[in-house]
């Protein structure tokens, strides 16, 4: 027999820094869909999830738990694995970068680039905390001072080592530019290349001496090997590279797809590659950056406390409704919004109603007009190949929707057989056949299409709802031969001469004015406080802090291509570039502003404006026809200063 097919796919690994909140979850439930979808289908696929675990915040926060490192770590991914066996996440692999062969193979890695000349030493410059002795980047910053103890910081610098990330650029451009499903969506691939690779790439700080929970450079030992090195690597050292057993690496290797969030899609794109590269590794064959969860007010965060937590919402729901919700709601690629309230709408709707009533319906008649046992004469007659028709498009949408990646519209795609199955049912009226004993067989033959409808969207929907896919096709009894990816080619695989009974509902509906009440009573709650804080229109300082302003030169200036009130701007904010979008076209020439020192706002939610997304907002004055960016009179502020 031919060996399987391979598809390797990963998540990102989480630093395991607290609780997980919804928005890690959505990856995961992604990638686990995949591939179950994958395995469905008979590949060999293999999914590998994980632990980023070493680094400074991680030694500090075991530092105030009174713990060491190792036990605070512990702790933590202890429950991060909990959470994946509640969410049904079904991975091969969990890979933790404290285990001792990923340690291995990242001290032979370090060696191995250091011994062909990739990693030089040199200094690291920063801002320094002396109470903290800790480094920040500038942009790490609060108000200038140590976001941990709020004192003041100075410049400083220490020994460190580089990896010669420009070495590489040209290769990367060029493997970019001739492989065009490497970095998906096509948006962040421009991105990748407009914001971070023409405008030239810096040298990787790859390790540290100022804390030492990492893994020690063999050769130096005083420097621990810093973050993207340690991390990025997990994908290979899973494997087996440089280690004892790399059987794995010759099967899995490259991988087919890395998942992550749109926030590290840099790193997944210039460094990995990069680091790759100068292993003489192939590249995997493509990085998809998806959107993020947000909530009404703008990102999740701990600090702020408004993190949507899964558990709870498992608790409250069950794993499938919130599985079938992310996928569904979420365009896998853009950001969402999270919403309670679509959360219960489509249990209701989607679940209860549409499946869960096709469900009971069926059944409930086979068992009243048959006993729960189908004949096997049967009559064809009117609708019937409308719905065989639609059960076959929906397994080949399906299909393609899933390769894709766009789980939402997978998942519409099988929504739309339930919906033609449940209007089956009203077209052939089985109640009316049901009293004539002349259409004893016809009954038999739509109570078979339904069944056989029922059974195809079990399997359908088993990557994304194992539990209920199972539950489907177990109270249909179909047999373990029958709920394959194969089986469902052809409509007609469910046997004849099977027994059915009637069942419970499918999903609870939810009572959704007391899921109402339940959401809004903390809102309401938070709005009469602050009301008796502070009068109308009046912010505090709090209030004002929150808005991050800073200094950034203009690299350059573009009429957006597809409105002609938008420029785009590429803007040097120091640490960091970025791209802006503003509707100031009336007023400015692109060219103008190129060189100029600008203020923009760095935290605002990030939107898509025609296809193309800004991270900011230019600051400009106002009145009636005039406009005028706001920017830095004379001096010599440097990029990225804080502004307020
Ligand atoms: N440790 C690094 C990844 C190293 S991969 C070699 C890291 N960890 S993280 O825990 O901070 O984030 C893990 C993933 O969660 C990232 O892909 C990030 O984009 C994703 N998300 C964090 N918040 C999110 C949402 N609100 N919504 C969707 N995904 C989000 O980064």
């Amino acid at each position: 027999m031919a060996d399987k097919k391979s598809f390797y796919v990963t998540t990102p690994i989480y630093y395991p820094s607290g609780d997980l909140h919804i928005g890690h979850t959505y990856t995961t439930v992604a990638a686990d869909t995949l591939t179950r979808y994958k395995k469905l289908q008979g590949y060999d696929a293999y999914m590998l999830t994980g632990t980023d675990e070493h680094g400074q915040k991680i030694q500090q926060k075991a530092e105030e738990a009174g713990i060491t490192p190792q036990e605070y770590v512990d702790d933590v991914v202890s429950r991060i694995k909990d959470l994946w066996k509640l969410m049904n996440i079904n991975y091969d692999q969990f890979i933790r970068t404290t285990d001792p062969e990923h340690e291995k193979t990242i001290q032979r890695i370090f060696k191995k680039l250091y011994d062909q000349g990739d990693i030089y030493k040199g200094k690291y410059e920063g801002w320094y905390c002396t109470p903290c002795e800790s480094f920040w980047t500038e942009s790490q910053l609060v108000d200038g001072c140590c976001p941990d103890c709020g004192r003041p910081v100075e410049k400083a610098s220490e020994e460190a080592y580089f990896f010669k990330m420009s070495k590489y650029a040209d290769r990367l451009l060029e493997y970019i530019e001739s492989h065009p499903d490497f970095i998906q969506p096509e948006s962040r691939k421009n991105e990748m290349i407009n914001n971070f690779i023409k405008p030239g790439l810096q040298d990787l700080c790859v390790s540290r001496t100022s804390f030492d929970w990492g893994v020690p450079v063999t050769f130096d030992t005083k420097h621990v090997v810093y973050v993207w090195i340690d991390a990025l690597p997990n994908y290979i050292s899973a494997l087996g590279y440089l280690n004892d057993k790399p059987q794995l690496m010759d099967k899995y290797w490259p991988a087919d797809l890395h998942l992550v969030g749109k926030d590290i899609i840099r790193f997944h794109t210039i460094y990995w590659p990069i680091i790759l590269m100068a292993l003489d590794l192939p590249l995997p064959k493509k990085v998809y950056g998806h959107g993020w969860i947000l909530l009404k007010g703008g990102k999740m965060s701990k600090s702020v406390g408004n993190v949507v937590d899964p558990v709870e919402l498992v608790d409250k729901y069950g794993v499938d409704p919130l599985r079938y919700h992310v996928l569904r709601e979420m365009t896998f690629g853009s950001d969402g919004v999270y919403n309670e309230d679509l959360l219960v709408s489509h249990i209701n709707s989607d679940l209860a109603n549409d499946l869960g009533n096709l469900l009971s319906r069926t059944t409930a008649m086979t068992v009243k007009y048959f006993g729960g046992t189908l004949p096997e004469t049967q009559q064809a007659g009117d609708y019937d190949d409308e719905l065989i028709q639609t059960a076959h498009k929906a397994v080949t949408e399906y299909a393609d929707f899933m390769d894709k990646l766009d789980f939402s519209r997978a998942l519409e795609s099988v929504w739309k057989l339930i919906g033609r199955a449940n209007k089956y049912i009203d077209e052939t009226q089985p109640w009316v056949l049901g009293k004539d004993a002349g259409q004893k067989d016809r009954l038999a033959r739509v109570m078979y299409n339904l069944t056989e409808s029922l059974r195809i969207i079990a399997v359908l929907i088993s990557p994304a709802m194992p539990d209920t896919g199972k539950r489907v096709a177990d109270e249909i009894k179909v047999p373990q031969a029958q709920r394959t990816w194969e089986s469902i080619q052809k409509f007609g695989g469910y046997p004849a001469g099977v027994t059915v009974k009637r069942c419970k509902p499918l999903f609870p509906r939810i009572d959704v004015k007391k899921v109402a009440v339940e959401t809004a009573a903390p809102v309401k709650k938070q709005k009469q406080q602050k009301k008796e804080e502070k009068p109308a229109g009046v912010i505090t300082i709090d209030d004002f802090a929150k808005v991050q302003m800073k200094v950034a030169r203009v690299l350059s200036c573009e009429k957006h291509p597809d409105a002609d009130k938008l420029l785009v701007f590429q803007l040097d904010f120091g640490n960091e570039k970025r791209q802006i979008i503003s509707g100031i076209a009336k007023y400015y020439q692109p060219e103008e502003l190129v060189g100029k020192k600008v203020i923009a706002c760095t935290n605002l939610k990030p939107v898509m404006l025609r296809g193309l997304e800004s991270n900011g907002m230019i600051l400009s004055a106002i009145s009636g026809k005039q406009l005028r960016v706001l920017t830095v009179d004379g001096g010599d502020m440097p990029e990225g200063a804080d502004v307020g």
